[in-house]
């Protein structure tokens, strides 16, 4: 009993953990699903709303960049153009176109008045198209570079500029070359005062190297390459599906660290003649993923923290009330102690459930205390049976006594005696007779004074086996409202006096062995009265068992000892018998109330019930043991022995 309590306490205490982990566990399951939704719907935020805008913000800045690129080409062409016109409305070009003079073209028209204008070409055409005189070469070295465009006399016939010719004015374009691409510029020839007719158009290029597509790029101040040049068989670059689409003509693309857009430029016939890539760092993307994943870092390092605050204050707030009322509920549930309460000092849901179980722990006491009252008032009926069986022991040896004395009492030879003391007392009665009467009366007399004595201690007897069966009716009964009186019990004593109200062919079956422990152990505090009503019952048994066994006479031995139980000092008494012994599948049954296998002659199956009744409410315990039919049975009774200073009014028996 007090083992499986303890073990299903334990048990309980893992199941109490276990459901703790389990509304702890459910918590913190429930909110880092939350927070992994909010986390879910934050990075889909980031990546499909944020990140693309910041992307196409991106893409506009390349674009832009690109434009200034754009600017930068056709500002280096507008430059041209200035100078171009500059030439071309000049007193002394106009009059060369007319007189072709040397001295001019030697004196104004040299690598070095090139090289100041930071030009690749220059060149003079007349009115029919055709090149009056001519120079190219690098505008940084001065090394010269001939251009096969200037290679012929004339332009060709569907050179575009040739309209200008006519219609005098100035214009600018690029134009493919066998050294690159040129920046061209054309301005008429005029007087000087802007005045014409034209006598022809100045031409003003410079070649597009690397170094220059540098310089443009770092006026727009971005980084641009020059990635292909179309000059010869003026093919569409690869990357470009169609270089007919003018809006097609600008082509993004990204790398990991830039934004690339190509721009294809269309010479003076339209066609593509080169390509620029501007690269765009991608810092705005950089920062944004930057910023999106800090916010997120953020975001987690929150979610720690309030899941951490969140889980302290459950715990203070919630798991921890409910561990402990869990703990309590188990506590009585496993355990039998309805005293105990919770009295949580709460006032919110928990305080609630405490009181309200407090309040329900206080009416099932009550109500197990009105039914053991009851079970007590049913009890009692079936106790006095148990007691009535007891009389019934102490009163056959009783009855039994009376009728043998009662045979003595009529045997005894009261009439003659009395008959032989009024013949004594005639005057006639012859000597010879008053002698045989004298010699009659004083064996008489003998008689009846072992008679009396006989008697005496007959009577004596009886009044002791009265004396028991006064007490058995006035045995108390066991229940919690009526306290067992404890006295100090000597062992051995206790013994003999249950062996009195034993009926004598019970007792003359018996040789009762009475171990030393017995006086090492006395006095134990005990109920004296039920031990012994206990003990008789056992001895009773035993010499039925021996009767039964076919024996004559058997033994019956008691030891005792005292053992340590739960804290509290009990008495092991022990009453073995060499009877007929107990079947095994019956060794738990003889305590059952009406089990008897001795039926029919006179036995009820009532002593041993009353026996282990009486000895669960002193708060013992009594069981049986046999190795078998015919190996005799041994009787155990374990009973709490109350320490003196506990037991107040006592007397020794
Ligand atoms: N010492 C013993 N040896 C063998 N069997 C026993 C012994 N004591 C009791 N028993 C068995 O237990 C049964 C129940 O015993 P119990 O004292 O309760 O009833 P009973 O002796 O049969 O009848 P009652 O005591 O009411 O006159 C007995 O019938 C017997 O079979
Ligand atoms: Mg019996």
């Amino acid at each position: 009993m007090l083992r499986g309590g303890h073990a299903s306490y334990f048990g309980a205490g893992v199941e109490l953990w276990e459901w703790n982990l389990k509304i702890r566990t459910k918590v913190v399951v429930l909110l880092t699903g939350v927070f992994l939704l909010f986390a879910l719907i934050e990075w889909g935020v980031g990546e499909m709303l944020l990140l693309p805008r910041f992307e196409q913000i991106e893409n506009e800045n390349a674009l832009t960049a690109m434009k200034r690129i754009d600017a930068g080409v056709s500002q280096a062409l507008d430059g041209l153009q200035v100078s171009a016109t500059d030439w071309g409305n000049w007193a002394d070009t106009y009059r060369f176109m007319e007189d072709h003079n040397k001295d001019f073209s030697q004196e104004n028209l040299n690598p070095i008045a090139m090289k100041q204008l930071h030009i690749s070409a220059l060149a003079f055409i007349d009115l029919d198209g055709k090149i009056i005189w001519s120079l190219s070469q690098d505008p940084v070295t001065s090394t010269p570079l001939p251009l096969d465009l200037f290679a012929v006399d004339s332009l060709p016939a569907d050179f575009p500029w040739t309209d200008n010719l006519r219609d005098a004015t100035p214009r600018h374009s690029l134009i493919a070359t066998n050294h690159g691409v040129l920046l061209a510029a054309v301005a008429p020839i005029l007087d000087g005062y802007g005045h014409g007719p034209s006598r022809g158009l100045v031409v003003m290029g410079r070649l597009l190297t690397t170094a220059e597509v540098k310089m443009i790029g770092a006026k727009a101040q971005t980084s641009v390459t020059l990635t292909a040049m179309h000059i010869v068989g003026r093919q569409i670059p690869k990357f470009l599906p169609d270089a007919t689409s003018v809006d097609r003509s600008t082509q993004m693309a990204a790398t990991a660290d830039a934004k690339q857009v190509y721009r294809v430029f269309r010479d003076i016939f339209g066609q593509p003649v080169m390509t620029l890539r501007v690269d765009e760092p991608r810092t705005v993307m950089a920062h944004a993923r930057a910023t999106v994943t800090s916010a997120m870092g953020f975001t987690i390092g929150a979610f720690v923290v309030v899941l951490v605050f969140l889980l302290l204050v459950l715990d203070r707030t919630l798991f921890a009330p409910l561990a402990k009322v869990t703990r309590h509920a188990i506590a009585i549930g496993a355990g039998d102690d309805l005293t105990t309460r919770l009295n949580l000092e709460r006032r919110d849901e928990i305080g609630t459930l405490a009181s309200e179980f407090d309040r329900m722990v206080a009416q099932l006491s009550e109500s197990r205390r009105q039914l053991i009252d009851n079970s007590f008032q049913a009890g009692m009926a079936e106790f006095s049976r148990g007691v009535l069986h007891n009389i019934g022991n102490a009163m056959t040896p009783l009855s039994v006594r009376v009728a043998k004395l009662h045979q003595q009492l009529r045997t005894a030879p009261v009439e003659d005696i009395e008959r032989a003391l009024s013949e004594c007392g005639q005057d006639n009665t012859p000597p010879d007779r008053r002698a045989d009467l004298d010699e009659f009366l004083r064996l008489a007399s003998g008689e009846m004074a072992g008679l009396v004595k006989a008697a005496e201690a007959d009577v004596g007897m009886m009044m002791r086996q009265a004396t028991m069966v006064q007490n058995a009716l006035s045995e108390r009964l066991p229940s919690p409202n009526a306290r067992t009186v404890i006295e100090a019990v000597e062992l051995p004593a206790i013994i003999h006096q249950s062996l009195e109200i034993v009926p004598d062919s019970c007792r003359d079956q018996v040789d009762i062995e009475i171990d030393r422990s017995l006086q090492v152990v006395s006095p134990v505090w005990a109920a004296r009265t039920v031990l012994r009503l206990v003990i008789q019952n056992l001895i009773i048994n035993a010499a039925e068992a021996i009767r039964a066994a076919g024996k004559a006479r058997g033994i019956v031995r008691f030891t005792a000892a005292i053992q340590s139980e739960g804290g509290r000092d009990k008495l092991l008494l022990e009453c073995e018998d060499s009877g007929t012994g107990i079947e095994p599948q019956n060794i738990q049954r003889i305590f059952e109330r009406g089990f008897s296998t001795k039926l029919g002659k006179g036995n009820s199956g009532i002593g041993l019930h009353w026996c282990a009744t009486a000895i669960n409410a002193l708060g013992g315990r009594i069981w049986a043991s046999s190795e078998g039919p015919g190996h005799g049975a041994k009787f155990h009774i374990v009973i709490p022995v109350t320490p003196p200073a506990e037991a107040a009014g006592s007397k020794a028996a």
